[in-house]
């Protein structure tokens, strides 16, 4: 745009999110309001139960919210029917998960190939993208290898290249760094790196110091809200 300004790929306003149990409502979220733009590396912080897994899972689609909006490039979630937004959510996000959530019978190569079977990829263009995605990641050579026989941070890069294999605008990652041992850990921090200065756009829940100096900003929460830095 001329002026400069960039509109944000994905914009939390107002966010609340409340969970009602037996005795007692959790207010998890209270008013949180986060817009991110393209390119950017956000990190968001904070202590145990602050509600930060939570906020990652808004603004992926993955659970709604008790009040306020998500829009992912300019599209409100919450205006979408649950077969639209399955859809924007295999198409514009990739998603990383601390416990790398892959499935155990099938090959890394499978794995990554699997969200593009489900965009309905044809078979030779998903195998020939998993491959460069393997690659992408260092893993070119463990393509036949089933997920239960991979190292931690093997597997991790396998989730990683899992998550761009739509060409997603934005990757979410709630801990990846959480089972990771310190080498394996950097490894880890030096692809997100390499993705953030391919174009990536990416927000990471972490309690890892670390990851969190290599973001461009960082949010700290408290207490189901957003504290200043
Ligand atoms: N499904 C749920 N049902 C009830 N309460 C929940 C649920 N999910 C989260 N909570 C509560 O909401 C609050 C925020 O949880 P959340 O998982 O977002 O925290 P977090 O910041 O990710 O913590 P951690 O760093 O330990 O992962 C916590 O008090 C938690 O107990
Ligand atoms: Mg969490």
């Amino acid at each position: 745009m001329s002026d400069g300004i960039r509109a944000p790929v994905l914009d939390g306003r107002n966010l609340r999110k409340s969970y009602h149990l037996a005795e007692q409502t959790v207010q998890a979220l209270r008013g949180v309001s986060l817009s991110v733009a393209p390119g950017e590396y956000v990190a968001i912080v904070g202590p145990s139960g602050c509600g930060k897994s939570t906020l990652l899972q808004l603004l992926g689609g993955i659970d709604a919210p008790t009040g306020g909006t998500v829009s992912v490039l300019g599209t409100e979630l919450g205006q979408l029917s649950d077969r639209e937004l399955t859809h924007l959510r295999l198409t514009r996000l990739g998603f990383v998960f601390q416990r790398f959530h892959l499935l155990p019978v099938l090959t890394a190569l499978e794995n990554i190939e699997l969200p593009m079977a489900e965009a309905g990829v044809a078979r030779a263009e998903r195998r020939e993208r998993a491959r460069a995605l393997l690659d992408y990641v260092g893993l070119a050579d463990r393509a036949a290898h089933r997920a239960t026989q991979l190292s931690g941070g093997e597997m991790q890069r396998v989730a990683v290249a899992r998550a761009l294999a739509n060409r997603p605008a934005i990757i979410l990652a709630d801990e990846p760094t959480g089972e990771l041992d310190a080498a394996t850990g950097r490894e880890l921090l030096a692809l997100f790196r390499r993705l953030n200065a391919d174009g990536a756009t990416l927000v990471v829940v972490t309690h890892d110091e670390r990851l969190a100096a290599e973001a461009g900003r960082v949010v700290p929460m408290l207490d189901g809200m957003i504290t200043c830095s």
